[in-house]
């Protein structure tokens, strides 16, 4: 059997940076993300045992055509295979999974969420599981733990030491609020999040101060974001990925992930708002720089963008929903 899925990634406008000892990808902070609904991993997921090749005992593993280390993908896949056994199906087979994604791979976007959070769904199909999403979710944390959230739509939340994420709102909750993301580079970032993290956490002397104080940003996150209350929300944004840098750039070695076109984005940012235009930014582990408006701004602020930085794509994006089981072909 071949299972197409397809997820789109989670933002975090409030950050997730750093893990708790004692679990794997069990978050210190507390984080509230959106589905970038114009984003998408699409996972072609086979099972290699059914595929007429019944020699295929390993996995395979293609990412944009390009051939991975099974290794970072083995908690998930085997946690899928012993949730199958336990169930009705059987002996689950490897499984050939080919995914791509319409965005760049690696680079800031989140990719890790939303391919993690395809393979799980995709997986569930396959195999006959069934599970809860808040299961999916807590498996899809094994693999990257921002794909913990991205197997919801809309807004999703992520207490901090919970196991797996929660749905807030759904995606049409705002259905004119845009995120609008600015590609400023396009190559793979030098330092992944999850080595990142580990090294503020273990270095940073800001790391301690930034977990205790995330907490209240993220409560005031979740009333802006029920309220739709973008000047609030932004305001509370804007601290948590500000104060999440501190973190990185006060690590040793230093983590500096911003480019100087990334800083001309954000003093544009300042302008715009200071002319009432509402938006707001954020930043993650790479330098693309992501915007949240309103769909009546999104020329306005687009057009801003090119001229402070010219050349950068804009890709503009309405809150998405969940991931799909896009096909299934029986064999
Ligand atoms: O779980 P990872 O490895 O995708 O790390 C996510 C880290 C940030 O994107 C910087 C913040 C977040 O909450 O998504």
């Amino acid at each position: 059997m071949t299972v197409v899925a397809e997820a789109s990634p989670s933002l975090a406008l409030i950050k997730y940076w750093g893990k708790l000892s004692g679990g794997v990808n069990v978050p210190a902070t507390s984080s509230l993300a959106v589905t970038l609904g114009a984003l998408q991993s699409r996972s072609t997921i086979s099972d290699r045992g059914r595929d007429g090749n019944e020699a295929a005992t390993e996995d395979l593993i293609v990412i944009d055509g390009a051939r991975q280390p099974t290794e970072p993908f083995l908690p998930v896949l085997n946690e899928m295979r012993s949730r199958a056994r336990g169930s009705h199906a059987g002996e689950p087979h490897a499984v050939r999974v080919e995914s791509s994604n319409n965005f760049p791979t690696a680079a800031g976007l989140a990719s890790s969420s939303s391919g993690f959070a395809a393979l799980v769904v995709g997986l569930d199909a396959l195999f006959g599981t069934s599970l809860p999403t808040s299961e999916l979710s807590s498996i899809a944390r094994l693999g990257s733990g921002s794909a913990a959230r991205a197997v919801y739509g809309g807004f999703s939340i992520w207490p901090a030491g919970a196991k797996h994420a929660e749905p807030l709102v759904p995606g049409d909750h705002w259905p004119d609020l845009r995120v609008l993301v600015v590609v400023l580079q396009t190559s793979p970032k030098a330092v992944s999040s999850r080595t990142g993290m580990e090294r503020s956490r273990l270095t940073s002397p800001f790391y301690n101060s930034w977990v205790q104080s995330s907490e209240t940003l993220f409560e005031t996150a979740q009333s802006a974001v029920t309220a739709r209350d973008l000047e609030k929300l932004g305001m509370a944004m804007r601290q948590s990925y500000l104060r999440m840098f501190s973190t990185m750039f006060t690590s040793d070695p230093p983590l500096i992930y911003w480019l100087p076109e990334s800083l001309a984005v954000i003093r544009r940012c300042e302008e715009l708002r200071a002319r009432g235009i509402p938006v707001w930014e954020t930043m993650d582990a790479g330098p693309q720089v992501k915007l949240l408006t309103l769909a009546s701004h999104e020329a306005d602020v687009t057009a801003a963008i090119g001229d402070a930085v010219p050349g950068a794509a804009v890709i503009s994006s309405a809150i998405g929903d969940g991931p799909v089981i896009h096909s299934r072909n029986e064999r």
